[in-house]
């Protein structure tokens, strides 16, 4: 620095102070009007936004895959992408451990690399392009960390390439141009820094744009967690439809299994009963799910054993049976199972029978069960699988779905027993009975747009 910039510097100071802003009290009372700020945004959000609350943790839940919190998700990202790398990508702690290890180091070092004594970012050209491009490969690196790496199966992939180039070779290149100017050409490589810059920069951007385009559409899972009581009360008796009806029933009161193979015959406990509710705690009910009663013909559920069940869906199975079933609980309200139908309404596919269908129907009739190939997953299916499908006849009272369901057996030509009632261990509600009646009468719609066309019904009066 010279001798005119230094007094220059020391003029503006002196005239500064001249001006006089004290530390006590005047620069802290502004702290502390930010700090206050801040600390009334906080509760205000706390309040109207609130927290999220994750799902308990669970120590025994051996199927858990760990994720990052959001702000480690670029060094995530940038694992998994470094881990493409032929060769090196196998030693895992050169991602791990030195290269954070080394940006660490260099943004420590940096303001002693660059000794320059000015403020104005003019004259601060290699600090200010380092971080811009940290933070921008931050950003774009936490964007696509939820998409994966590679498709799975071979042939081009897009999304992988395009994440490749705009997370690891852009930010890599530009980082080591960065410094080489820095330290050979110095003081002239100014613009070439800035440049280099702008242009990584808009790449990531222009990279995480296409990876984003040409991601892959994930079918969106069911993965939102019921946080309300009866959210997982619902949740559990969804769960419960599908795996347990086949042996206990949609209310748990079977007490002799019926159309599953293996087991015709087998007596069991009603597990709505007193004799169960009261006999067996929460966490005892959970092992009993988990570990199944393999002896007796229930295999394990639990993921830790071979099943299909997390541990948090067995607490809503547990949950469910509890509100539903146990006496000293009350069931809070939780939604029907369908909307209620006025006098002459069509239901629909979409709003009536697939609920109805899952859970009265589907945990026998779905892949893998006896069932003579009557899968119920899907209107299609519902409609013409079957081995004696078709199974329903637009307007034939005789389909064989309705008569089994108001328990008459279908016969073969010798009198036997084709098809027994269904479900087979106890008989449907007549109101459930009246929707399928309805819904095969009048066609079978599956929307309810198509439904609303065939009702007689008169429409809601809209209240003034
Ligand atoms: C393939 C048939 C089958 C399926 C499916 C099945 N169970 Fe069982 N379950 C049984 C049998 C058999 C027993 C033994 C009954 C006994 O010992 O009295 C049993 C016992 C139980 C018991 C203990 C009853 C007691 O007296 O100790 C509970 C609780 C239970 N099941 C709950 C469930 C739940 C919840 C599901 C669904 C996740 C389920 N079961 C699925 C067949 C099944
Ligand atoms: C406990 C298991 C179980 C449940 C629950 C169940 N089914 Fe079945 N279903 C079977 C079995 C097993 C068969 C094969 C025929 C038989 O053994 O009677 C079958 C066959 C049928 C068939 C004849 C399929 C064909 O093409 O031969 C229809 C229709 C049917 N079920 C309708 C239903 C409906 C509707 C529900 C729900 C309300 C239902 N079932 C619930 C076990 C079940």
């Amino acid at each position: 620095m010279n001798e005119e910039t230094k007094k220059t510097i020391s003029e503006k100071y002196e005239r500064e102070l001249q001006k006089g802003e004290r530390f006590w009290p005047d620069s802290i009372f502004k702290d502390v009007v930010v700090s206050l700020g801040l600390f009334v945004l906080l509760l205000l959000l706390a309040t109207f936004v609130g927290v999220h609350t994750p799902p308990k943790a669970d120590p025994s839940d051996t199927s858990y895959i760990p994720r990052p919190e959001w702000y480690f998700l670029f060094l995530f990202k940038f694992l998994a992408l470094y881990g493409q790398i032929p060769v090196l990508g196998k030693i895992e702690f050169i991602a791990t451990v030195i290269i954070p290890g080394a940006a660490i180091l260099v943004l420590t070092l940096l303001p002693f690399i660059e000794k320059s004594p000015y403020r104005h970012y003019g004259k601060r050209v290699l600090p200010i392009s380092v971080m811009a491009l940290f933070i921008v490969s931050m950003v774009t690196l936490t964007m696509i960390a939820d998409i994966p790496t590679t498709s799975g199966t071979d042939g081009v992939y897009v999304a992988g390439i395009a994440q490749t180039i705009g997370g690891l070779v852009v930010p890599g290149l530009a980082f080591l141009g960065l410094f080489i100017m820095a330290f050979t050409l110095k003081q002239k490589a100014k613009k070439g820094m800035i440049w280099t810059t702008v242009i990584a920069s808009v790449l990531m951007v222009v990279f995480t744009g296409l990876t984003l385009v040409y991601a892959p559409t994930v079918e969106a899972e069911a993965a939102e967690v019921p946080v309300t009581l009866p959210d997982q009360i619902t949740a559990g008796q969804d769960l419960y439809s599908v795996h347990c009806v086949e042996c206990h029933g949609d209310d748990g009161s079977v007490s002799v299994i019926e159309g599953v193979e293996g087991l015709e015959g087998e007596e069991l406990t009603p597990i709505n009963s007193r004799d169960v509710l009261y006999t067996i705690t929460d966490s005892a009910m959970q092992e009993v799910i988990a570990y199944g009663r393999p002896t007796a013909g229930m295999n394990p559920f639990g993921k830790a054993y071979g099943g299909e069940l997390t541990r948090s869906e067995i607490d809503y199975i547990v949950t469910f049976m509890r509100y539903a079933w146990d006496d000293r609980f009350e069931m809070p309200p939780v939604k029907p199972l369908y909307p209620a139908l006025a006098e002459g309404e069509v239901p629909s596919y979409d709003v009536h029978i697939a609920p109805i269908v899952k859970r009265y129907c589907i945990s026998c009739h779905r892949a893998g069960k006896e069932n003579n190939n009557y899968l119920m997953g899907t209107y299609d299916e519902i409609l013409h699988s079957g081995d004696n499908g078709p199974n329903v006849a637009a307007g034939d009272p005789e389909s064989i779905l309705l008569l089994t369901i108001q328990g008459t057996p279908i016969l073969d030509d010798n009198g036997d027993e084709l098809i027994g009632t269904m479900p087979p261990n106890k008989q449907l509600k007549a109101d459930i009975i009246d929707v399928f009646l309805r819904w095969v009468m009048a066609g079978m719609p599956q929307t309810a747009e198509e439904a609303a066309a065939l009702s007689t019904a008169p429409l809601p009066t809209p209240t003034p």
